[in-house]
């Protein structure tokens, strides 16, 4: 049986796993980070795993999750701790719950103390600490509902507890130490032993209110957007203000454009508008009249079309090279890769932001926050 395959973030000292089963490829990601996105896409496609769930350790202040853009690119679900309050995820977790991904069992345990949702997770003789448990050390306790008597009892009754070969994988690690394990952590902790013992709660705590840390420097941008798995609803007034397109951070397509302006564009005749999204979310959540529908994805499934090029070009027949497309999707993440594979046909390919739908709200309803129909756009219904 394989060991999680473990990425890492620099730029937060974030670890990312996979695990998968061996016999259907069904796989779990656990605390991926936003800016590797394209990094995690390429290892699942790599080994041919199917993207089952989308686990956090908890809502981070460190770095923003990509588990919104992973949904729509993959179709997995987010499961995330119950106490996290991250409303939009499919799954909220109990302490105790077991996922399945194949013939494989992955239980969530209830390990408060660095935040108060905190969780780790147990697959096999594996155990993933998020910041609960790290190697040598712990999460710091001071913000973000954190609280030293429930991280020592965490610690101590539940981590702890486990069989001493259980493999130890941390959510962080800032000396390029990569894993560890019980055993291990039972007699060189630093924070939870002193002098050959067990320091007592009343110890750790006097140790863990002194650390004086500097405040998470992107606290304030981080929690709020992974308390949506990721989404960052500051951006829609930029979006609406958007006259020109923007410069795409990822390469391999022209930018990205407001549905606003690809409104415009599109009434203008500057470029030619495609709905990529299925055929099913077409007929269930409504059109945009007149506008020819080519689907990058297939439902149910989502397996890409393999006829997506082909349709691409059989709908730009007539234009000379170069020329602009915008293409459409449900919320502005799927209509990324339709764009890069339309601008590697020699078309000047935009991602239009925001989708048709937008992204879910704070009770994961959509078409309320950002997208084409809540931009006040035309569009129908069957
Ligand atoms: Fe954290």
């Amino acid at each position: 049986m394989h060991t999680p395959i473990q990425l890492f973030d620099p730029a937060s000292s974030t670890y990312t796993y996979l695990i998968w089963d061996e016999a259907s490829f069904e796989a779990i990601i656990i605390d991926p980070v936003d800016t590797q996105l394209q990094r995690d896409l390429v290892v699942i496609s790599e080994r041919g795993l199917k993207l089952k769930y989308i686990v956090e350790t908890h809502a981070h202040a460190d770095h923003i999750t990509s588990a919104a853009q992973l949904i729509e690119l993959t179709g997995a679900q987010a499961a995330t701790p119950a106490g996290c309050g991250i409303k939009p995820s499919a799954i909220q977790l109990q302490d105790g719950q077991v996922l399945q991904f194949g013939g494989e069992s992955f239980k969530a345990l209830h390990t408060p103390g660095h935040t108060a949702g905190s969780m780790s997770f147990v697959w096999r003789d594996h155990v993933f600490t998020g910041d609960t448990l790290l190697i040598g050390g712990c999460g710091r306790t001071d913000f973000q509902s954190g609280s030293a008597a429930a991280l020592y009892r965490s610690l101590t009754q539940v981590l702890l507890n486990l069989p001493d070969h259980t493999t130890v994988w941390p959510g962080h690690d800032y000396k390029g130490q990569t894993h560890s394990s019980i055993a291990q952590e039972k007699i060189s902790n630093l924070r939870l032993i002193v002098d050959g013992r067990l320091r007592t709660e009343a110890e750790f705590i006097t140790l863990m209110d002194g650390l004086q840390l500097p405040r998470p420097k992107r606290i304030d941008e981080a929690v709020p957007a992974n308390l949506s798995l990721g989404v960052r609803h500051d951006a829609y007034e930029r979006h609406a203000a958007l006259t020109q397109p923007q410069v795409p951070k990822q390469a391999g397509y022209a930018g990205d454009i407001s549905p606003q302006l690809a409104y415009q564009w599109w009434q203008s005749g500057e470029a030619v508008l495609i709905d990529i999204r299925s055929a099913a979310e077409r007929a269930w959540v409504g059109f945009i009249p007149n506008v020819p529908g080519i689907e990058f994805k297939i439902w149910p499934g989502m397996a890409i079309n393999p006829e997506y090029e082909a349709q691409l070009q059989a709908a730009m027949q007539g234009k000379p090279k170069g020329s602009k497309v915008m293409l459409l999707c449900r919320s502005g993440i799927r209509s990324i890769p339709a764009a890069q594979r339309a601008q590697a046909l020699g078309f000047e390919a935009y991602n239009i932001l925001e989708g048709f739908e937008g992204d879910p709200d704070a009770q994961a309803h959509r078409n309320t926050v950002g997208g084409w129909r809540a931009r006040g756009l035309p569009w129908a219904q069957n």
